[in-house]
């Protein structure tokens, strides 16, 4: 584990020296996206950020936004409107970063929640929470990767549920679980989580100059648990009740949670030209020049998965990509 002490060390180093310029984030009008934006504000660098959301967030970003510019004037957060589970929006929004950055420092990727209830579809055809956590996350990435490739920092992170891939809930024979009966929470969580992981490990090794993390947060307590539900389900009720209470005792405080994945998005121990890596243990891979994704946990530690990884990886990777270049072709 690192520490929080270690971690808050870490993050006092960033400064405007530290090679973060730029930040793309998507996810970040709510929860980890957020916490982590008011980390990376408050460490008083400029920094311009673009912050990502839809048309009903924009009110009370807005107001997050004037509060992160008393915090530090140096910080330019540019609200952008996308409705990122739109994957047409997530190409324009990348077009607009795409003319008017020749750099991109940090791409931050947090947007879904658990898709709980009924399968719900977007204008386009895709399940609104794959669309979320999977096709609109990979097609940020591809159109960025240019940008991305001019950064020292050039970082990459995916919060979703590195580490947690299970082979057995996997179905590479209908990637969108769009067969009759197929679409469940238990085989929807796990199957956007690995088709994460497959697709960024297979970036990361043609990209090994770009540092790619799919990292697993933990408990946050951010009402994320709320989202995703039928209306008027009791079994809902209940569960939000008992996830929520359980988040509050052991959960992450809405700081930690935001210091540490400033940490995983700055530490040079994560590769890339970032803050140099102060802490005495817990991140193994520190200080090598590993190529491949970094599957990150709560504890800010690198938690391989690597026999599931790598099955998964061997069996599905080709695959999986065919069908992503195909549902992203149109709009790349
Ligand atoms: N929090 C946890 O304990 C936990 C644990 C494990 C995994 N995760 C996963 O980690 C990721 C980040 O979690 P979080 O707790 O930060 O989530 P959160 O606070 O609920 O924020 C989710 C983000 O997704 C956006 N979003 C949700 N539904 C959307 C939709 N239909 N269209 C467009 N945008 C939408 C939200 O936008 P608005 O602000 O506009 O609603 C918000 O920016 C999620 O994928 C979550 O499932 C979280």
């Amino acid at each position: 584990m690192v520490s929080y002490n270690d971690v808050l060390a870490s993050n006092a180093l960033i400064g405007d020296a530290t090679p973060l310029h730029v930040a793309v984030f998507v996810g970040g009008t709510s929860g980890i996206g957020k916490f982590t934006i008011k980390a990376l504000v408050t460490t008083g660098i400029s920094i311009k950020i673009y912050l990502i959301g839809r048309k009903t967030a924009e009110e009370r970003t807005r107001s997050f936004i004037n509060e992160m510019r008393s915090l530090n004037p140096k910080a330019v957060i540019i609200w952008t409107e996308a409705e990122v589970s739109l994957l047409a929006d997530v190409k324009r929004a990348c077009n607009l970063i795409q003319t008017t950055e020749s750099r991109v420092d940090l791409l931050f990727l947090s947007a879904g929640y658990a898709p709980w209830g009924t399968r719900r579809e977007t204008p386009e055809g895709h399940e609104v929470v794959q669309a979320l956590e999977y096709y609109s996350r990979m097609l940020f990435i591809l159109h960025l990767l240019p940008l991305l490739a001019q950064s020292d920092l050039a970082r990459v992170v995916s919060v979703l549920g590195g580490g947690m891939e299970i082979a057995y809930f996997l179905d590479m024979d209908d990637w969108d679980l769009k067969k009759p009966g197929n679409f469940k929470f238990y085989r929807a969580r796990p199957q956007y989580i690995a088709m994460n992981t497959i697709t960024m490990d297979k970036l990361a090794k043609d990209h090994p100059n770009i540092t790619f993390i799919h990292s697993f947060p933990g408990a946050v307590n951010t009402g994320n648990v709320r989202r995703g539900w039928d209306r008027g389900s009791v079994m809902g009720w209940a569960f939000i009740h008992l996830v929520e209470f359980v988040n509050r005792l052991i959960g992450f405080s809405d700081d930690e949670s935001g210091q540490r994945h400033l940490f995983q998005s700055t530490s040079a121990s994560f590769g890339g030209r970032g803050v140099p890596w102060m802490g005495n243990e817990g991140i193994t891979r520190a200080g090598t020049s590993a190529v491949g994704l970094l599957l990150v946990n709560n504890k800010c530690e690198l938690t391989p998965n690597a026999k599931v990884v790598s099955q998964l990886c061997e069996r599905g990777q080709e695959k999986l990509w065919d069908h992503t270049q195909k549902v992203l072709g149109p709009y790349l």
